[in-house]
């Protein structure tokens, strides 16, 4: 997979609705017609990180819905979130460090240290650290959950204040490709100045494909045939037909005259792009993080299997 592809996918792509393919009112009808709300009130997994960006016990900040939150990894790999901000005199934790023995985020201004499930567990001249799993509004903060899979970390954006309480319901969407052994992946993020939303649907547009892409057809631009499926409640797939260019490399290199392009939209932020000629198949997944109404991130992991 070049980084034309990657860039064209994530940026280029910005800018160009989905002409054909997904545009603004399919998705919106495939959220109606999966009872999912437009505004998708109720919590969802999201990336919000690449693991390779994050440096060991260092707090890092991320916003994800107009919300501050410090990660950060510990010793042993394993993530923590909690809610960025320091609630003795309202100092962002990110600023702060990571005290390696207790795997306790500390705020940079009185060192007050926070664990994973948000409790504040020492303050400056105290000795033992407390072992109360009770929250205090006056002294804890909200922790959230999170993991790592294949390099991207994932986060449930619902606050959680009961250290018992257990896992959300709706578990993490993963990508087949994740866990077959015949595929390797790159990750990239980007950030744009730009709504989720648009972000995700231009993640979907195909009609730049014959022209940018070197598996295209600027010839002959337009699918032969297309299908539409259901593949879970909140999950669709349309794959396209194609008739390879005479230029192209699937035509030059493989002399493969169709190929199959797959999208795939799960709402309500990962899209995937499935390229399939012959018994190559590349695959590009992306995950929009809303920063804020105007701001987002993008993940994009690409596979390929040859
Ligand atoms: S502001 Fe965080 S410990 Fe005082």
């Amino acid at each position: 997979m070049n980084l034309t592809y990657l860039i064209c996918i994530s940026i280029f792509n910005v800018g160009i609705l989905g002409v054909y393919g997904f545009t603004r009112s399919t998705i919106r009808s495939l959220e109606m017609k999966s009872n999912v709300p437009i505004t998708h009130a109720h919590h969802q997994w999201y990336v919000v990180a690449e693991n390779d960006k994050i440096e060991k016990n260092v707090p890092t900040k991320i916003v994800l819905n107009n919300v501050p939150i410090t990660i950060w990894k510990t010793n042993d790999n394993s993530y923590a979130a909690v809610h960025d901000i320091c609630p003795h005199r309202g100092v962002s934790l990110s600023r702060g460090r990571v005290d390696t023995k207790t795997g306790c985020v500390v705020c940079p201004y009185h060192t007050f240290k926070y664990n994973s499930c948000g409790r504040m567990v020492q303050s400056p001249g105290q000795k033992n650290l407390r072992t109360s799993t009770t929250f205090s509004h006056k002294t804890d903060i909200v922790y959230y959950r999170i993991k790592e899979v294949n390099n991207w970390v994932y986060l449930y954006d619902k606050p959680l204040y009961d250290v018992f309480e257990s896992p959300p319901l709706h578990d993490v969407w993963f990508e087949p490709e994740a866990f077959d052994q015949d595929y390797r992946y790159i990750t990239l993020s980007k950030d744009f100045n730009v709504d989720a939303r648009t972000v995700t649907e231009n993640s979907l547009d195909i009609l730049h494909i014959s022209e940018l892409h070197n598996f295209g057809n600027p010839r002959d631009p337009l699918p032969k045939s297309d299908k539409t499926e259901k593949v879970g409640e909140e999950h669709t797939r349309v794959s396209y037909k194609y008739k390879a260019g005479p230029t192209s490399i699937p035509k030059l290199v493989y002399n493969i005259e169709e190929l199959i392009i797959e999208n795939e939209y799960v709402l309500p932020h990962y899209t995937v792009a499935r390229v399939k000629f012959g018994d190559f198949i590349n695959t590009i997944v992306t995950s929009a993080m809303p920063i804020s109404d105007d701001k987002t991130k993008l993940f994009v992991k690409t596979y390929r299997n040859n």
